[in-house]
C-alpha cells in the first residue's frame, strides 16, 4: 500500500452529487485555500482544508509527502471529444479553407475527412499507433489525464477495427483513462459515393455488429449533417447501436440545423456534440431528456463560425462539457487550456462553469464520471498544478499552458 499526502496546495473542484451539474449548479466548486489531498495506491482517501485533513492522518499513514508550493490544484481534465487517431496533418487544406474555402466544400470535393481516410487506409497499425501516442501524450502535457477518442477515418469494417485497435493501445500503453468511440458515420466513403443507403446498410448489418462483438467500443456516434448522414439515417444508425449495447452520441448541427440536438433528445442520447447551429426548441428537449452538450469552442474558432450559445444552454438547463475535438481538420489541437480559454472568454462562460465543463461533466459524458472528473472519495487521484492563483489562469494567461505538473492516480506523469 502507498499512501501519498500533497499539501500546501490551493484546491479548486466540482464535488460529484451523480449526476451532471447544469443551470445554476453548473459552476458549483469547492474550494479549499490551505488545502491537503491524500490518496491511497492512487485513490482518494481525503481532501480539504490541510489542518481537516492532517487531524485525521497519524505519521505512519503516509509513506510519501509531497509539498505542492501553493499552487493551484484541480482535478485532471476529461477531453470527452477527440477524433486523434490520425496519421497524418492536413496543413495545406487549413491554408486554403483561411483563403476562404468553405469546410464542407473541401469534403465534397474528396479532401478533408476523405482524405484522411485514404491516410488511415494506407498505413500500418504502427505507424496509426506512433503518432497518436504522440497527440496523446501531447494532450496529456496540457493536463488531460481522460479522454475520448473516435474512430471515423477508416470507413470500412477492418479500418475501422485497425484504428480501434489503436485507440485500445493507447489505453493500455499510457497512464490516460481512454474511453473508445465508434464513428464509422463519419462520412460516406467514396466508394459508395453513388449508393449511400448501402454504406448506412453496411454500417448497420456488418460494421456495427463487428465492433460490438469484439467489445473494442463503448459508444457510437453519428456525423449528422446536410450532405453527409441524414437525421433519419442517423436515428436507424444509433438504434442499431444502441440494439448492440453502445452509448450514444452524436455530432449535432456543427455547420446546419439539421435537427440533431432534437435526434439526441428523442433517443436520450449521453450527448449531442458541436450545437454551433442548433434550435432553441431542440436545446431545450436536450435539457428535459438530460442530454449534456459537449461543446468545442475551438473549432468554431478554426473554422471562423460563431459559437455555440453557450449560455442559453446553461439559462436552459443543459449540462455543459467541453472538449478539443482534436483533429487534422476542423480544429488542431490537443490543448484543454486553449479550449478552457475559448469557454470563458468567447463563449462568456464563468471561470467556474468552464471548469465544471471541463472535468466533471466531461467525465459523465464519456461514462467515466465514476472513476473521475471531481477530487472526491474514492476517485482516481488525478490531478494538475497550475501556475496560477485559481483556475481562472487557464483563461487568464493566454496561449500558454499553466499546467506545471499532471498527476494520474497519484503518479507524476508530467513533468517526467
Ligand atoms: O468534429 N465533424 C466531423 N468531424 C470532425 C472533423 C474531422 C475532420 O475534418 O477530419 C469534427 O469537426
Ligand atoms: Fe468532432
Amino acid at each position: 500500500m502507498m499512501n501519498k499526502l500533497f499539501r500546501n496546495a490551493s484546491i479548486t473542484t466540482p464535488f460529484d452529487p451523480g449526476t451532471p451539474l447544469a443551470g445554476k449548479r453548473q459552476g458549483e466548486v469547492h474550494y479549499f485555500k490551505h488545502g491537503a489531498l491524500y490518496c491511497q495506491d492512487g485513490v482518494i482517501q481525503a481532501f480539504g482544508e490541510e489542518d481537516e485533513v492532517l487531524k485525521d492522518l497519524s505519521p505512519s499513514d503516509v509513506d510519501g509527502e509531497i509539498d505542492c508550493e501553493g499552487l493551484c490544484l484541480i482535478p485532471g481534465f476529461v477531453d470527452p471529444h477527440t477524433h486523434m487517431c490520425f496519421p497524418k496533418r492536413r496543413e495545406e487544406e487549413f491554408t486554403l479553407r483561411m483563403e476562404g474555402m468553405d469546410y464542407l466544400e473541401i469534403l465534397r470535393r474528396g479532401g478533408g475527412i476523405l482524405s484522411s481516410v485514404r491516410a488511415v487506409r494506407a498505413s500500418s497499425e504502427d505507424e496509426l499507433f506512433s503518432v497518436t501516442l504522440e497527440h496523446a501524450l501531447s494532450a496529456q502535457r496540457f493536463g488531460t489525464t481522460t479522454l475520448e477518442i473516435k474512430s471515423g477515418y477508416g470507413l470500412a469494417t477492418e479500418a475501422e477495427l485497425k484504428i480501434l485497435r489503436v485507440i485500445d493501445r493507447i489505453g493500455r500503453e499510457t497512464s490516460l483513462d481512454v474511453v473508445p468511440t465508434f464513428l464509422g458515420a463519419h462520412a460516406v466513403p467514396e466508394e459508395y459515393q453513388k449508393a449511400p443507403e448501402d454504406y448506412v446498410e453496411l454500417l448497420i448489418h456488418n460494421m456495427i455488429p463487428a465492433v460490438s462483438g469484439q467489445g473494442i467500443a463503448r459508444f457510437c456516434d453519428v456525423f449528422c449533417e446536410k450532405d453527409v448522414f441524414s437525421v433519419d439515417q442517423s436515428r436507424r444508425i444509433l438504434q442499431a447501436a444502441r440494439k448492440a449495447g453502445l452509448g450514444l452520441k452524436i455530432h449535432a448541427d456543427e455547420v446546419y440545423d439539421l435537427g440533431g440536438a432534437g435526434l439526441a433528445g428523442e433517443l436520450q442520447a449521453t450527448s449531442a456534440e458541436h450545437l454551433l447551429a442548433a434550435s432553441e426548441k431542440n436545446l431545450r428537449a436536450m435539457a428535459r431528456r438530460g442530454v449534456i452538450g459537449v461543446l468545442l469552442p475551438g473549432t468554431a474558432y478554426s473554422l471562423r463560425k460563431a459559437y455555440a450559445p453557450a449560455w442559453k444552454m446553461v439559462e436552459f438547463g443543459v449540462s455543459v462539457a467541453i472538449g478539443t475535438d482534436c483533429n487534422p481538420g476542423s480544429c488542431y489541437t490537443e490543448s484543454m487550456p486553449f479550449v478552457f480559454g475559448l469557454a470563458v472568454l468567447n463563449m462568456n462562460l464563468s471561470v467556474s462553469e468552464a471548469l465544471v465543463a471541463a472535468t466533471l461533466n466531461a467525465a459523465y459524458a464519456i461514462g467515466m464520471a465514476e472513476r473521475v472528473g471531481s477530487l472526491d472519495v474514492g476517485k482516481s487521484a488525478d490531478f494538475l498544478l497550475l501556475d496560477g492563483e485559481s483556475p481562472a489562469i487557464l483563461a487568464y494567461h493566454a496561449g500558454v499552458s499553466p499546467v506545471v505538473k499532471v498527476f494520474k492516480g497519484g503518479e507524476l506523469v508530467f513533468p517526467l
